[in-house]
């Protein structure tokens, strides 16, 4: 793009336009920046009666360039050329479409007029990132709309849409067919009732909307959507300023306080894991003359409830989809639930009774494998039992065509053993999707010693249209985030075994920042599944009779989790809510006593400590042995498939913040209480501490060796 063309300024009349072009979202990036500080200066602006201002291509503003968040302050140049366009004497329309957020919303709300079209969405994600909206949000949404819409929608950072906006009040009219004409339309309109600029910043803040109990209920908001997080409570605090400063003061204010959240770990990680997203399909050792293949077609064998989900995935993406398992019964089974799957989302308003039909049209079914022939992909979901899955492969080799990716969803198993039986080791890969798999955003993609680079591409490619965070992975047991999962899960369950009530341990977890404590987890997944993974890798673990041993004791007595409503919690029908339940504290006790293991007290500093530092550990073993290919992969790993807190940027970036030496100790302080079989500092944190050296340092040292 040449950069003189991001902004252009064009004429209609008496009317000016300018016109943003800076694919492929329209980000407020310094060159945009430089563009709109060039147009409000434009002679043909200065000639006009009004100004119409647009994005071309698939949004307005989509927000500013995160990118700018570690390098200096932009604020004061943000709010030099908003104001430039609110200062306008003429009227300035902002014509909106695509999804518009943060700073993309902000600029708009220094135009004196906006309108929309229909599918058009809105939000002040900022405090999800850490910070508050820092170029006027904070001081003109609630002068336009009031304070106490104003702080809703900054707290919540929640997104409406065109007519909702409408209904709030900072968009004045939802108009269809071409925007530019219904902007000019629009503007024209202005002109002949001689509406002239109406500034934001001239607005009054109703007073009603402003009550010390509306404050108090958006601090009480911030509070319990973001624990442990403190910018959503600045946001209150800086809109709260609104009240009692001037505009140009308040501006600053809100310039200060979004530089103090910009330092925070809060910010920080949210950056981070931002960024780290971005960066999981960049393979260094993949050359850009590496062709992918072209993937027009899949299958998936076995419909219980991965292939099932993967099926949707594909049909989502508009690649047709054969189904196949063993039996009619469980084929059945499959089809019926994602019918239910596309039903929910219809009834959820997420796609129309349309959209169903073709995506279910996708999706053809069998009971042979025949069916599989033209598939360019096979993705494998049957049970995790290896010796199913080698003879699965068997017959997979013999039908699928030649150059089709054959894939395995395992979660635990040696997938060299899978290639090697097929006669094309190198076309074999493993696609690690999570539960429910047409939901959450992670794919592990395991690379075998045999996988070619052009299976590797295709997969992470293809990763784009399932809509999945692809991170590559090397096949070891459990991979990046299984393998992770064992020391946070053997803790947590371990402490139930010590007298810990599974509430205590889930709610010290919880409150930490995940997502749901893992007991909590090992319910919803079923404990027998939990308990079918460590009988087929019984030979993977230290030799500690106790490990998984509260698991094992409710499985046999007959406590599945939710799906049978009694595990760690019991459970009533249709009802996901935990309650405590006695029945399940006398078996796990039972059991500790069988295993004579003491009775210990914890505090909920003990909990976090004891399940959080075995989890960041063993990233710096994977991270040294090149299971994962960069630190920031493992965390979107956590953050993207574990509920980890994106706050916290992921283990490895949790790790120095909490610092590495603290780590150490604390696995060093708990090896001299519980011995050294379970708590073993993985070799690359010490050396890091030895050497006192960052990852990235390492990362780099490691670059310049190879
Ligand atoms: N459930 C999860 O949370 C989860 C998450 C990630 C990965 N995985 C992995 O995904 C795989 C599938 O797990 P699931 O939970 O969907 O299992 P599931 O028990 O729900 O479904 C397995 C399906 O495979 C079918 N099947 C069995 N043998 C077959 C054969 N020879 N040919 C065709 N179909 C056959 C069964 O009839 C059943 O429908 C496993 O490897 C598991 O480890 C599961």
């Amino acid at each position: 793009m040449n950069k003189s063309t991001i902004v252009r300024v064009e004429h209609d009349a008496e009317i000016a336009l300018i016109i943003i072009n800076n694919p492929p979202v329209n980000t407020i990036t310094a060159e945009v920046r430089d563009g709109l500080r060039k147009a409000v200066a434009h002679p043909d602006v200065s000639r006009s009666k009004a100004v119409v201002m647009l994005c071309e291509g698939s949004t307005f503003f989509s927000g500013a360039d995160i990118g700018e968040f570690n390098g200096p302050p932009k604020e004061a140049e943000y709010r030099e050329i908003f104001n430039a366009y609110e200062d306008l004497k003429i009227p300035v329309v902002a014509a909106m479409h695509g999804t518009v957020m943060g700073g993309g919303l902000e600029i708009a709300l220094a135009c004196h007029y906006r309108i929309a079209l229909p599918g058009t969405r809105f939000s002040m994600p900022e405090v999800t990132l850490g910070i508050i909206p820092g170029a006027g949000g904070t001081q003109r949404m609630p002068r336009l709309i009031g304070a106490e819409k104003a702080l809703d929608l900054i707290v919540s950072a929640r997104m409406v849409d065109a007519e909702q906006a409408r209904q709030l009040g900072f968009v004045d009219d939802v108009v269809s067919g071409d925007l530019k004409q219904a902007a000019l339309m629009y503007a024209r309109r202005l002109l002949a009732v001689n509406s002239g600029p109406r500034r934001t910043s001239d607005m009054r803040i109703e007073s009603v909307t402003a009550t010390a109990e509306i404050f108090d209920k958006a601090e009480q908001q911030a509070r319990k959507l973001y624990p442990n997080r403190t910018a959503a409570l600045v946001a209150v605090e800086v809109v709260k300023a609104s009240l009692t400063q001037s505009f140009t003061q308040g501006l600053e204010y809100e310039t200060k306080r979004v530089n103090e959240c910009k330092a925070t770990v809060e910010c920080r990680g949210a950056v981070h894991a931002f960024f780290a997203e971005r960066e999981t399909r960049r393979i260094p050792e993949i050359a850009d003359s590496v062709l992918s293949r072209k993937i027009q077609s899949a299958g998936v064998i076995g419909a219980g409830t991965m292939g099932g989900g993967i099926a949707i995935c594909f049909a989502n993406a508009g690649i047709p989809v054969t189904l196949i398992d063993a039996n009619e019964q469980g084929l059945q089974r499959g089809l019926d639930n994602i019918d239910k799957t596309f039903q929910s989302m219809v009834n959820r308003g997420r796609i129309t009774p349309e959209i169903k039909a073709q995506r279910l049209q996708l999706i053809s079914s069998s009971l042979s494998y025949d069916a599989l022939r033209n598939a360019d992909i096979v993705v494998e979901a049957v049970y995790e039992d290896l010796a199913l899955k080698r003879s699965i492969f068997l017959k997979l080799d013999a039908v699928a065509k030649s150059g089709a990716i054959l894939a395995t969803n395992t979660s635990t198993l040696d997938i060299d053993k899978i290639a090697t039986v097929t006669q094309r080791p190198s076309d074999v890969i493993g696609t690690h999707f999570f539960s429910p798999a047409n939901v959450m955003p992670l794919l592990e993609v395991v690379r075998t010693t045999h996988t070619a680079a052009d299976v590797i591409k295709t997969v992470m490619e293809l990763s784009k249209p399932l809509r999945k965070t692809p991170v590559l992975a090397r096949v070891c047991y459990g991979f990046i985030g299984n393998r992770m999962m064992e020391g946070y899960a053997r803790e947590a369950q371990r402490m139930v075994l010590e007298g810990a009530t599974p509430r205590q341990v889930d709610s010290a977890l919880e409150a930490w920042g995940m997502a749901m404590g893992i007991l909590a987890v090992f319910d919803m997944a079923g404990i027998d599944v939990g308990v079918n993974v460590h009988k087929a890798n019984a030979a993977q673990y230290p030799p500690d009779p106790a490990y998984y041993q509260a698991d094992l004791a409710l499985f046999e007595a007959g406590r599945l989790g939710q799906k049978n409503g009694k595990g760690y919690y019991r459970y009533e029908p249709g009802n996901r809510t935990r309650f405590d339940d006695d029945a399940a504290l006398e078996i796990i006790k039972a059991r500790a006593n069988s295993f004579g293991i003491p009775a210990r007290a914890h505090s909920a500093e003990d909990i976090v400590e004891r399940c959080v530092y075995p989890l960041l550990n063993e990233g710096f073993r994977i991270l040294e042995e090149g299971v994962a290919l960069r630190a920031s992969d493992i965390d979107v790993v956590w953050t993207a498939g574990y509920g980890f807190p994106r706050y916290r940027g992921g283990p490895m970036f949790c790790a120095e913040t909490i610092g590495l030496k603290v780590l150490l100790d604390g696995m060093l302080k708990y090896q001299k209480v519980f011995g050294p079989m379970h708590w073993q500092p993985a070799p690359l944190l010490v050396e890091l501490v030895q050497k006192q050296m960052t990852i990235a340092e390492w990362h780099q040292a490691k670059l310049a060796n190879s």
